[in-house]
């Protein structure tokens, strides 16, 4: 029964799978660019956020995180497990699970040439380093010893044009075979094949069944590119793959396993005593590979190169683990470096001191933030908090978040609410499912003299507009002009966005000379004791628009489109209630009644409305 569902007809089930075909039978998608677009079927949303890509036959939601490829978007529609969803996707496309061997014969056949052939030249690579002067010296001045070499079946690709071909050809491989393994290519002028790795010293990729999949290839010296890499064939797949695991499952007790960047750092890592490393091949790291770290180490750290790119690539691979259920801890290695310099120049003892120094995800953001905002500085301190408050928003745990929320609080001053407010207010854009019951209707209070509006919270393309349309008349004089036309100061429905109208109104209608505001005199004037939220009013401040003037009359009908559209959305959800009241009452009078009739008129008219907004 296990045996049913084989790699094959994983592959198979993959090939014949069209995913936009497939989602579309649950829900209707719409071509935007070389992406298909809808409506999220794993959360409740008005506006589309679940896209799908055609080529690369995966879907990714932006509103809920949802995303993956054909199997895990039918396990989820169709709550089956990872077998039950091959089963389905096969029998849909009428792949035979009994019979798959039959059918695969020629593909397993392929696939075992190709695996010949990548050992063939595993063996003849290793020949020519092991005779070879240059290579071994470069080995030597990398401090690779003679038993990692073997460990690791390292080779040499010669300086030449033809010796891989000319020798996997004498041992009689055809070469539409060793082409297919990735070993050669046919010259562009179609007069033969020429080797692919020259000159390189090869490190042969190995799968945890100890079959050579593929090569990846370094030069001796500093020339470019310094790395080239098998391309995926029938049997490699860069990103199912990572360099090393076939030594992780045959030495190491699965206690740890580190992710590293490169095919040297596994090696000197390995050199040096650490018997658990791997590396994520060249490409970015994958939703596969994450599944594989899960299996062969209990504690999942990574130890990427010191610099940006390591570290952005750390950040990304600490959002897959942690989609993944992984709870990954990062090695920090001084300014750039990389393991292979580090333990080359400190030894095991100092690596494996790291190993009781390490961060998690949230520790790791707060540590490359603070190296990045001056937290000496107000603006430093909300754009540091900012960030953060977006990594607590993925955390699960509530006791974890509040731990952190004190924890920034206290090293920036700013109070724990707005801490939470922020980290909240990214979930209402992200899950639309929450504003529906946060929602809360628009009134008017008073505040001291001013007549303000309580704090509701809007839906978030309402929001962004009155955002906008703030910074336009910030920036332009001739924006303001515009707009006031359509609206007045108290159309401004967000707490802060009428504070700011309210100011800019006021400047405009009193001197008709300026040409635009500055954004310090419009800073003096807020009132502390109005309880403004400094974190939107810096957002709106702080970023500046870029748009081609042309559009500008066309881009502020569209925001204030939106925002009468919310407005008739807020004001339906009121009738609507107002009209269930009605209903519910036990005794109607006949006041009721007339209000009941004029309520369900009005909601008519509304919907009309509503319609030719869309
Ligand atoms: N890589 C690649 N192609 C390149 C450069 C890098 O595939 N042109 C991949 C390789 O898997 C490489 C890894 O990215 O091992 C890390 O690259 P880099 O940090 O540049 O190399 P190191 O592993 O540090 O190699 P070395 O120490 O030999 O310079
Ligand atoms: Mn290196």
């Amino acid at each position: 029964m296990a045996n049913i569902i084989n790699d094959d007809i994983i592959e198979k089930v993959h090939d014949s799978s069209d995913l936009v075909n497939i989602v579309s039978e649950y829900l209707s998608l719409k071509k935007t660019g070389s992406n298909y677009i809808g409506l999220c079927p794993f959360h409740n949303e008005k506006t589309p956020s679940f896209t799908v890509s055609e080529t690369k036959q995966l879907f990714h939601c932006f509103g809920c995180g949802e995303g993956g490829d054909v199997i895990s978007f039918i396990m989820k529609i169709e709550n089956l497990s990872f077998v039950e969803a091959v089963k389905f996707l096969a029998d849909r496309q009428g792949i035979p699970l009994g019979e798959s061997k039959k059918i695969d014969k020629k593909i397993i056949s392929e696939k075992e040439k190709i695996y010949r052939i990548n050992k063939e030249a595993a063996r003849f690579y290793y020949y020519n380093l092991i005779n070879n002067e240059k290579p071994l010296r470069y080995l030597e001045s990398r401090n690779i010893n003679k038993k990692v070499l073997n460990q690791f079946g390292l080779g040499y690709a010669k300086n030449s044009w033809d010796s891989i071909y000319k020798h996997l050809k004498g041992k009689g491989y055809n070469e539409e075979y060793i082409e297919k393994a990735g070993l050669i290519g046919r010259r562009k002028d179609n007069t033969g094949y020429y080797d692919k790795f020259r000159n390189r010293l090869m490190f042969p990729i190995i799968d945890t069944k100890g079959r050579i999949i593929g090569f990846g290839g370094r030069v001796l010296d500093n020339s470019m590119p310094k790395y080239v890499n098998s391309q995926d064939t029938l049997v490699f797949t860069k990103g199912n793959n990572l360099y090393g695991l076939n030594l992780v499952k045959k030495y190491s007790d699965r206690k740890r396993i580190i992710l590293v960047e490169g095919y040297m750092d596994v090696i000197s890592l390995f050199n040096n005593g650490i018997n658990y490393s791997v590396a994520s091949l060249g490409t970015a790291f994958t939703q596969n590979q994450a599944k594989l770290l899960k299996r062969y180490g209990k504690e999942v750290y990574i130890c990427y190169d010191s610099d940006k790119a390591g570290t952005n690539a750390t950040v990304r691979v600490l959002e897959i683990l942690t989609k993944e259920g992984v709870k990954p801890k990062v090695i920090v290695l001084p300014p750039g470096q990389d393991p292979d310099d580090f333990i080359n120049a400190n030894g095991l003892k100092e690596f494996e001191k790291l190993l009781d120094k390490t961060l998690n995800y949230v520790e790791y953001k707060i540590f490359i933030n603070k190296q990045k905002y001056d937290l000496s500085d107000i603006e430093g301190k909300i754009k540091f908090t900012k960030e953060i408050a977006k990594t607590l928003g993925d955390l699960k745990s509530p006791i974890e978040k509040d731990v952190y929320i004190d924890k920034i609080s206290e090293e920036t001053g700013i109070s724990k609410e707005a801490i939470q407010k922020e980290i909240l207010g990214k979930n209402y854009s992200q899950d639309r499912r929450f504003y529906k019951d946060k929602y809360i209707n628009t009134r008017y209070r008073n505040n001291k003299n001013k007549i303000m509006p309580i704090k509701i919270v809007l839906e978030s393309a309402h929001l962004t507009a009155e955002k906008t349309l703030i910074k336009l008349m910030i920036k332009n004089r001739n924006y303001y002009d515009i707009i006031k036309k359509y609206l007045a100061k108290e159309d401004f429905l967000n707490y802060e966005c009428y504070a700011l109208a309210n100011i800019i109104f006021d400047k405009y209608e009193n001197n008709d000379q300026l040409l635009g505001l500055n954004s310090s005199v419009i800073l003096e004037e807020l009132k502390v004791e109005d309880n403004i939220d400094p974190l939107i009013i810096n957002e709106i401040m702080d970023k500046d628009i870029d748009f081609l003037p042309e559009d500008k009359v066309k881009l502020i009908e569209d925001l204030i489109g939106t925002i009468k559209y919310s407005k008739l959305k807020m004001e339906r959800k009121d009738i609507i209630k107002e009209i269930q009241r009605i209903e519910s009452k036990k005794d109607k009078d006949e006041g009721d009644v007339g209000k009941f009739k004029s309520l369900c008129l009005k909601l008519t008219e509304l919907d009309k409305e509503l319609k030719s907004h869309i």
